[in-house]
């Protein structure tokens, strides 16, 4: 693109719950990262409400764009592109962030950029590698990268390599039904946790025994399911299920009659949403349900992720989405990593979860590709990422 440019991008993010602006110079420099989040207004649903979700990200865009704007110190005048997720996500919460993109651009007459949220989140660990590479002696990820996005929507495995300045993405693992965030999110409800669940779990689960609670992951039948879904079936190829686990926790729940303690929670939590009350109203059995919960999904994420990393020749891992942020998670990934002398990278926690600094690093190789979005650019909720081996959306 234009050798005068300044490099600064502005990157909008609408897809879920949370509303965001970030500029990013150069694809490598945050100056300001804003989010504005909607737990509160979801969380008496424990899930996000679609409707109200697309209310609030209009209600925040305008504050929001304003404050990317002032804590990066810069004018709009002083970017260099508009760059928005266009999907996957809720389709009215995706429009929202796209119209004001759109709008903005052409009032700006600045080149508009979409992104696909999922190859943001693998570009929240290149921009923090990025950061920390800059003026020390951290050296970049060597590729190809195996990235796992583990998120609210997505349990997804991405072989990443770079051509240049261009990115590509070789879809090369899915979950067959839910989401590891979601199963976080759906076992922490159905013990009376707040929403969302995941920092609940991670908060709790140190105070409970991990091996307590045998949970078992059901071998998901690799040739059936490549069967169903169209793919090769020689291909190398990864799938998760998260659903079965969920229904496990639900029935221990039933078997031990945990009940009135879940309402009892239930209702202090609403009172009082704190993690010492959480922990004052949880018996020891809750709490080894939540540590071995936990345990188990962590551990067939590693498996899986170690296995496929190996299968493929994958030279590093990237693992982000917002149960990168959990802390066990980050132990064993780290721990599995040194023992098989492989780089791995994590964004920090304000980068795992969703956020617009990611989108506008992410658009930095398609700016200088000029690689520009339409004037008809609109919503895809259900975006895919790469080629490869499965659909990239959740299907629940
Ligand atoms: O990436 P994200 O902010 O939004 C989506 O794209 O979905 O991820 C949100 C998900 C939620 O399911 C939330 O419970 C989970 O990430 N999460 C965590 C933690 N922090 C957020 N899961 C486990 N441990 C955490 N510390
Ligand atoms: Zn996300």
């Amino acid at each position: 693109m234009s050798t005068s440019s300044t490099g600064l991008i502005l990157g909008i993010e609408s897809s879920c719950d949370e509303t965001a602006a970030a500029v990013v110079r150069r694809g490598t420099e945050t100056l300001s990262n804003v989010v504005a989040s909607q737990i509160a207004t979801h969380s008496p649903y424990g899930g996000v409400v679609p409707e109200l979700a697309s209310r609030e990200h209009l209600r925040n865009i305008v504050p929001v764009v304003r404050e990317a704007l002032r804590e990066a110190n810069v004018g709009f005048g002083d970017l260099d592109a508009v760059a928005v997720t266009n999907g996957p996500g809720l389709a009215g919460a995706l429009l929202v962030g796209i119209s004001y993109a759109k709008t903005l651009a052409y009032a700006l007459g600045k080149p508009l950029i979409a992104v696909n949220h999922l190859e943001g989140h693998i570009h929240a660990v290149l921009l923090e590698q990025a950061q920390l590479a800059t003026g020390s002696d951290v050296k970049p990820l060597p590729l190809p990268a195996l990235a796992l996005v583990v998120s609210g929507g997505h349990t997804h495995l991405y072989l990443v390599r770079r051509q240049g300045d261009t990115w590509t993405y070789r879809n090369v693992g899915h979950t067959v039904d839910d989401a590891a965030g979601e199963a976080f999110d759906k076992v922490a409800k159905l013990l009376g946790l707040g929403y969302p669940g995941g920092p609940w779990i991670d908060a709790l689960a140190p105070h409970g025994d991990p091996y307590a609670v045998p949970f078992s992951f059901s071998q998901v039948k690799t040739k059936a399911h490549l069967k169903t879904h169209g793919g090769p079936a020689n291909s190398v190829a990864t799938f998760f299920s998260f659903s079965g686990i969920k229904t496990a926790a639900l029935r221990y729940t039933q078997v031990h009659e945990m009940a009135s303690g879940i309402e009892r929670r239930r209702a202090g939590l609403a009172e009082e949403p704190s993690v010492i009350k959480a922990l004052m109203l949880c018996d020891h059995q809750t709490l080894d349900l939540i540590a071995s919960f936990q345990r188990a999904v962590v551990d067939d994420l590693r498996r899986k992720t170690f296995r496929a990393a190996a299968a493929l020749g994958a030279a590093s891992l990237l693992i982000s989405g917002g149960v990168a942020a959990n802390r066990e998670l980050r132990v064993r990934f780290t721990a599995e990593a040194e023992n098989h002398g492989v780089p791995i990278a994590f964004p920090k926690a304000a980068l795992s979860t969703d956020n617009a600094a990611m989108i506008a690093a992410a658009a930095w190789p398609k700016f200088l590709a000029c690689d520009l979005a339409s004037p008809s650019l609109s919503a895809e909720p259900s975006l895919s990422l790469g080629r490869g081996s499965g659909q990239a959306t959740n299907p629940l």
